[in-house]
């Protein structure tokens, strides 16, 4: 499943994520890519020791933990840092992502079941840069507003278009969850969205407590703590 979350960030948030990125101390992106994605990558990043990325990336990472969209989508178990990168002028060609990411200076390994990426530059201030995913149903072309995140399985064949206008800035990140299939998460969002919906329609509704319990269930037997 594709998901946009929107608005991770708010316009006056972004807008001043962006000031603060735009002044940062980028560097060559081959650094975090493995040696056969590193052919086919060119792009700026942050450094993971950056103080500028850290910050953002806390911030992100508190935002999504409260975030109910992203909860239910993701079941998020633990989060590799999330990392930064500019395009200008590259692209990065056709790929998976590895599998396993060992945490910088530390003995922490987030095996990578999805794949995010948070806009920090708006469509209309570049031309390129769509991000381009395989999905189950086809391919997707992703570019989505400032402060606006994709959420993506991280078994997906996908690259990033050239730039060729503007500077495209994001981040990028992975996120093991609890839930390793992306089919089995699909079916528990979906019932955990309709769930939400029928506790507002309806919330003395006796059945509530019959499908939140048989959404428990289901989570019980495909949950790894
Ligand atoms: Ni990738």
């Amino acid at each position: 499943m594709l998901l946009r979350i929107a608005n991770v960030f708010s316009r006056e948030e972004t807008d001043r994520i962006r000031s603060a990125l735009e002044q940062a101390d980028w560097q060559d992106g081959r650094v975090t890519a493995g040696y056969q994605s590193a052919k086919a990558k060119y792009n700026l990043q942050l450094a993971e020791d950056d103080p500028l990325a850290h910050e953002i990336a806390e911030a992100m990472l508190q935002r999504l933990w409260q975030h109910p969209q992203f909860m239910s989508a993701a079941l998020p178990s633990k989060v590799f840092p999330p990392l930064f990168n500019c395009y200008t002028a590259g692209e990065f060609g056709y790929h998976i992502d590895n599998a396993v990411r060992q945490v910088r200076n530390s003995a922490e390994r987030v095996r990578t079941d999805l794949s995010a990426t948070l806009f920090f530059s708006d469509p209309e201030e570049y031309d390129g840069g769509e991000l381009v995913i395989h999905d189950t149903y086809g391919t997707q072309r992703v570019k989505f507003a400032a402060g606006d995140m994709v959420l993506y399985p991280s078994t997906s064949l996908h690259k990033v278009e050239p730039v060729t206008r503007g500077a495209r800035l994001a981040s990028f990140f992975w996120i093991q969850s609890l839930v390793r299939e992306d089919a089995q998460r699909t079916l528990l969002y979906e019932m955990d969205q309709a769930i939400q919906q029928l506790t507002a329609d309806v919330p003395e509704h006796p059945s509530l407590v019959q499908l939140t319990g048989t959404y428990h269930n289901l989570l019980r037997r495909w949950v790894e703590v």
